[in-house]
C-alpha cells in the first residue's frame, strides 16, 4: 500500500504500440549487425537466435566463453550467418575494456546497427539490512553503469549507421519499486532514466533512436530464481516478447524512440 503523499509514478506508455499481430518479421534484418547483450541468457538466447534466422549477424555479448561458443555453433548449423561473439564480464570491466570491444566490434564487422541490451543481474530479494555494499556495486554496474558504458564506446559505429536502435531492456521494479527489490531496482529505474536521457541527447540525431521495454513477468531463469513458486504455465513466454523487440528493431522502431513499452500490455492475452 503507497503511504499517504506518495507521489504515484506515470504509467508506462501503452498506446500506439507496433501490433502484437505484426507479421513475421523474421527477414527484415538482413545485412544488419545487431549486438545482443546477455545473449547467453533466456530472453538474451532467444532474440539472438531469431535475428541471426532473420539475415542479422549477432554480435553475440555473455561473459562466459564456453556458453558463447556453444551459441556461435548453434547459430552457424542453423544457417545463419556467422555470429561473433563478445566475451565481457560487466562486473569487471573498466574503461579500457568497453573501448576494447568496441574497436573489436568494427574491425570484425565493420559497422553496428543495433545494440539490445538484455543483461542483468539479481543478487537477492530481501531487506535492505541483507544487500551488501557489494551487492550494491554488482548490481549497478551490470545493470546500469555497464549498458551506459558499452553504449557510449560503441557510439561512434553507431553514428555511422543509416537507422540505428539501441533498446533497454527495463523491469516493473524498476518503474514501479517495491520493498526488497534494492539496488535491482534502484538500478533498473536509473536505467529507465537513461532512456530518457539519451532520446533528449539524440533529439537532433534522426538515425539515433533509443527505446525501452518493460517485460513483465516472463517465464525465463531470472524469473525462476526470483519466484521459485510461480507456475511458469501461466507466466508469458519468452517466444512471445521477440516480435515486440524485432518490430522495434525494423523499420517501425524509429516511431518509438524516447519511449517506455509496457510489453504485457502489448501482448494478445494467452501469449
Ligand atoms: N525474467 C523476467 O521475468 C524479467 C522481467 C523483467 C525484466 N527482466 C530483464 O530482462 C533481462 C533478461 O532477463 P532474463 O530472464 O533473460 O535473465 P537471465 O536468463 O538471468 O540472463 C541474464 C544475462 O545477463 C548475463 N550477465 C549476468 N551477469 C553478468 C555479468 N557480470 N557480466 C556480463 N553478463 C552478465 C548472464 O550471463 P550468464 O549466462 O553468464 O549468467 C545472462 O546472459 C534482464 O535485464 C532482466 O533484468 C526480466
Amino acid at each position: 500500500m503507497r503511504h499517504a503523499g506518495t507521489m504515484a509514478q506515470p504509467p508506462i506508455e501503452m498506446t500506439d504500440l507496433p501490433s502484437a499481430s505484426t507479421p513475421d518479421q523474421t527477414q527484415t534484418h538482413a545485412g544488419c549487425v545487431i549486438l545482443v547483450t546477455g545473449a547467453t541468457g533466456g530472453l538474451g538466447e532467444a532474440l539472438s537466435r531469431a535475428l541471426a534466422r532473420g539475415g542479422a549477424t549477432v554480435a553475440l555479448h555473455g561473459r562466459v566463453v564456453r556458453k558463447l561458443e556453444a551459441l556461435y555453433d548453434a547459430i552457424v548449423e542453423a544457417g545463419a550467418p556467422e555470429p561473433a561473439i563478445l566475451p565481457l564480464d560487466f562486473d569487471k570491466a573498466d574503461s579500457q575494456a568497453y573501448a576494447d570491444a568496441a574497436a573489436g566490434i568494427e574491425k570484425q564487422l565493420g559497422r553496428l546497427d543495433a545494440i539490445v541490451h538484455c543483461a542483468g543481474t539479481l543478487r537477492r530479494l530481501a531487506p535492505i539490512e541483507h544487500h551488501t555494499l557489494e551487492d550494491w556495486m554488482t548490481t549497478l554496474r551490470v545493470n546500469l553503469a555497464a549498458p551506459a558504458a558499452l553504449t557510449r564506446a560503441l557510439l561512434p559505429l553507431l553514428r555511422r549507421a543509416p537507422a540505428a536502435r539501441v533498446i533497454f531492456t527495463l523491469d516493473t521494479r524498476g518503474h514501479d519499486p517495491k520493498a526488497y527489490w534494492g539496488s535491482y531496482a534502484a538500478a533498473k529505474a536509473g536505467l529507465e532514466a537513461l532512456v530518457h536521457v539519451l532520446a533528449d541527447e539524440w533529439e537532433n540525431s534522426p538515425n539515433l533512436a533509443v527505446t525501452g521495454v518493460v517485460p513483465g513477468a516472463i517465464a525465463s531463469p531470472m524469473r525462476r530464481r526470483t519466484h521459485p513458486g510461480d507456475d511458469p504455465t501461466r507466466l508469458r513466454t519468452i517466444d512471445s516478447l521477440l516480435p515486440l523487440y524485432q518490430a522495434l528493431l525494423g523499420p517501425d522502431g524509429e516511431r518509438y524512440r524516447g519511449r517506455i513499452i509496457d510489453a504485457q500490455a502489448w501482448l494478445p492475452p494467452g501469449a
